[in-house]
């Protein structure tokens, strides 16, 4: 069967766990980018995340390894990694291997996720930032009410229904289709500012809906109207194929707590609703390169020039 999209991964900060996934002196193997990693935390509690498998004869890393302070070892022969990935120690040799290197992963741990730079290209550093949420941690927020799921499609489809207000109306059965006010890409950040209507129970009230993205793999939507709410979205290939996406919602405190709560997992709700109802037509539908479009459909062929700066291979249908 052909593919359904001709994308590589893309490049940039990705989530690949949450801050307390992992215990201090912990390993676990993770899948992501189509690439076996292991994530561990050392015993002072900083997070390394390296490709999975040993270079001396290919263990996984993830696997039955133990953290001893600042290493890693594994579970086949000992040997021991430091978080730059430099093999430390051969305990049955006098000397190390200097070629024994693990791939590591720039890695921050911000507005309460786990993230890692991933280019296809060892050799690049991070050439953007993700920014400090300042609503996230703040008191007068609430926690997150976190979501996740796995999805049969790749990240640039998913947020290309961001820039697509049409769809609303007929996925998602809101009234009115969300007026886009303005959309502005500047380097790898994005800003689309709409007005959507929401149905409540006691009718139909207008709302903002305000996008930021930084990279294609970390956004945060501002919905204001009747109540303030910041989802934390981000996405992260696993394969070619497959894409897992985490929904962190924050919603600004009420002056009652139970109402602050119900609020949240309304929203929640509504954000679960809306996957549920996109799933479908994203596990199904194919990428097509020249799509024929309306004069009032949303700013799709802006966004897709945009997103194609985070791809550093070729596409499938290049050349
Ligand atoms: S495979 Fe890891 S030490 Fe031998
Ligand atoms: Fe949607």
């Amino acid at each position: 069967m052909a593919r359904r999209f001709p994308f590589p991964h893309p490049f940039g900060w990705f989530q690949v766990a949450y801050p307390d996934d992992l215990e201090p002196g912990s390993a676990t193997a993770l899948r992501y980018w189509s690439t076996d990693l292991v994530l561990w935390r050392d015993e002072s509690g900083e997070y390394h995340l390296q490709d999975a498998y040993c270079p001396h004869l290919g263990a996984h890393l993830g696997v039955g390894s133990k953290v001893c302070g600042s290493t890693l070892e594994c579970p086949f022969h000992g040997w021991t990694f430091d978080g730059s990935g430099e093999c430390v120690e051969i305990p049955y040799s006098d000397r190390v291997n200097r070629k024994a290197r693990l791939r590591t992963y720039p890695l921050v741990v911000r507005n309460g996720m786990v993230m890692a730079w991933r280019h296809p290209d060892p050799e690049v550093t991070p050439t953007w930032e993700i920014p400090e949420i300042p609503e996230v941690g703040d008191p007068a927020w609430s926690e997150y009410h976190r979501s996740s799921y796995s999805i049969h499609t790749v990240p640039q489809e998913m947020a290309e229904n961001g820039v697509d207000p049409a769809h609303f109306r007929y996925v998602h059965g809101t009234e009115t289709v969300a007026e886009v006010e303005k959309y502005e890409t500047e380097g790898p950040c994005s800003v689309m500012l709409s007005t959507q209507s929401y149905v409540t129970p006691r009718g139909t009230t207008w709302g903002r809906i305000d996008v930021y993205n930084h990279g294609p793999g970390f956004s945060k939507v501002w919905f204001s109207g009747i109540v303030d709410a910041i989802n934390i979205a981000a996405t992260t290939p696993i394969d070619e194929e497959t894409t897992q996406v985490r929904f962190n919602f924050t919603v600004r405190k009420l002056d009652d707590a139970a109402l602050t709560s119900t609020v949240a997992d309304a929203f929640v709700a509504e954000i679960n609703k809306q996957i549920v109802e996109d799933t479908p037509i994203w596990e199904h539908k194919v990428f097509l390169p020249v799509p024929a479009l309306a004069d009032t459909d949303g700013p799709i062929v802006k966004f897709r020039k945009w997103y194609s700066q985070f791809y550093a291979e070729p596409l499938a249908t290049d050349g």
